[in-house]
């Protein structure tokens, strides 16, 4: 079936595995980029496929209601897979109203184009069938519509770490590590778990995914949420840990960890998240939500050392040699203590499980990031100096 689909935020980290995976398995359906190019986006993420012909880039904003509507007619749009956000808790704890109006204002401004766009499509449907004279044989175009949130277990707020010493997991998937699987605590977040949101992107994701859910229950807009875990893997921006850390060890700058480095985070590989996302886009139930993660739970603290050993391996340093680059720094404000995600719902009902073991991951991400340093050269020029002179300097 051909199809027209909006990724949002489709140059940034994720986005950009997910336009990979559909512009190269979906020859067939036209995958608009639509990303407004902040300093998180980068059309470099995409060199592979940017001149595919089924590929298109937009540069357009979210918040850009009118241009964004006008471009679902045009390019009669019948999915959208919404990445686009402000992603980075830091940042939002320093400006909450870019998080507001992105996260919330931007999702908004989405859904009620898509759900015009919906509308004008039906009601078109409709009077296209009552002229029609054999109805059976018509096909509804709308039916394959979908707006697909994609969000975050953040939303979820922290889980208790009852266990700091580590326990056996409940459940083993093939992204839990091999040599070290624990959970630290009992619990984990649920579909059904309340929202308890604290920073302030955790806050504005779950504005938007109510917002989300509002459209399905109020206008029936066919929509679908998911809510993932820590992503890793390459073409992240360096502000998250793993690629902030992997550059510094490398050019053995300080490790700021954040507290006791004791925070827990569950972490998968992004390639993982591209083809859940896939799977659910096209076989997930509408109204639903889906949690993503592979049970993969780390302390800040050992991830750090498994980063060490790992770059120090393969840039000929004697392995751990540069431990002591870790130093403590003040802690994150609210900072959440453990994220552990249960996604036993999406493997029972759609059969998904992670392709690749922690091990193997850290690995080819570690490897990919020192193979791509005129990667890193580029997005480390410029503003990123000021923004990690700001973040950290007086920290
Ligand atoms: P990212 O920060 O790497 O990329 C965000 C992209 O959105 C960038 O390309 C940016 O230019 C674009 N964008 C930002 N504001 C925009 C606007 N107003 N209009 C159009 N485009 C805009 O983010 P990411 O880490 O790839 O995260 C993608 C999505 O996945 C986000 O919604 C995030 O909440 C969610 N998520 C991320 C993680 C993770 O670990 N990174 C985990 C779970 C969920
Ligand atoms: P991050 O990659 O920012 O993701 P998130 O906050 O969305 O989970 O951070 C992952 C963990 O690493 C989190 O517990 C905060 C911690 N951290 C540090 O200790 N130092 C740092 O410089 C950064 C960026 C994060």
């Amino acid at each position: 079936m051909n199809r027209s689909i909006i990724i949002t935020g489709g140059a940034g980290f994720i986005g950009s595995h997910v336009v990979r995976l559909f512009v190269n398995k979906y020859p067939e359906y036209k995958i608009i980029n639509l990303d407004k190019l902040t300093y998180a986006g980068n059309l470099a993420n995409l060199k592979d496929v940017e001149d595919k012909p089924n590929y298109h880039f937009v540069r357009m904003d979210i918040c850009d209601f009118e241009g964004v509507l006008k471009l679902m007619q045009e390019e009669h749009v019948d999915g959208v897979i919404h990445l686009a956000a402000e992603s980075h808790v830091d940042r939002s704890i320093k400006d909450p109203f870019t998080f507001a109006q992105t996260n919330v204002m931007g999702t908004l401004s989405l859904l009620q184009a898509f759900k015009l766009h919906y509308e004008e499509v039906r009601s078109q449907e409709s009077e296209d069938r009552m002229a029609s004279r054999n109805h059976s044989d018509f096909c509804l175009r709308s039916t394959a519509f979908r707006f697909y949130h994609i969000s975050t277990d953040e939303v979820y707020g922290a889980l208790e770490m009852t266990h700091p010493e580590g326990i056996e997991p409940p459940f083993t998937t093939k992204a839990s590590s091999g040599t070290h699987h624990l959970a630290y605590g009992e619990r984990f977040f649920t579909e059904d778990l309340k929202y308890q949101p604290h920073s302030p992107y955790s806050a504005s994701k779950a504005s938007s995914d109510h917002f989300v859910r509002a459209f399905h229950d109020t206008y029936g807009l066919p929509t679908i949420i998911t809510n993932c875990s820590n992503n890793y893997g390459p073409y992240q921006f360096p502000e998250k840990l793993i690629p902030l850390f992997i550059n510094n060890i490398r050019h053995r700058k300080p490790l700021p960890v954040y507290g006791r480095g004791e925070n827990v985070r569950d972490w998968l590989y992004v390639e993982d998240h591209a083809r859940a996302i896939d799977l659910i886009f096209h076989e997930g139930k509408i109204g639903e939500t889906y949690n993503i993660g592979g049970f993969n739970e780390w302390k800040n603290i050992d991830i750090i050392k498994v980063l060490i050993n790992t770059v120090d391996r393969l840039l000929g340093r004697k392995e751990g040699e540069d431990m002591d680059l870790i130093t403590y720094v003040t802690d994150r404000a609210g900072h959440d203590l453990r994220y552990a995600i249960d996604s036993s719902k999406l493997q029972r009902e759609l059969g998904w499980e992670p392709s690749l073991q922690f091990e193997e991951g850290i690995e080819k991400t570690v490897r990919w990031y020192l193979d791509n340093q005129e990667w890193m050269d580029n997005v480390t020029s410029g503003d990123y100096l000021k923004y990690y002179e700001d973040m950290y300097a007086h920290r």
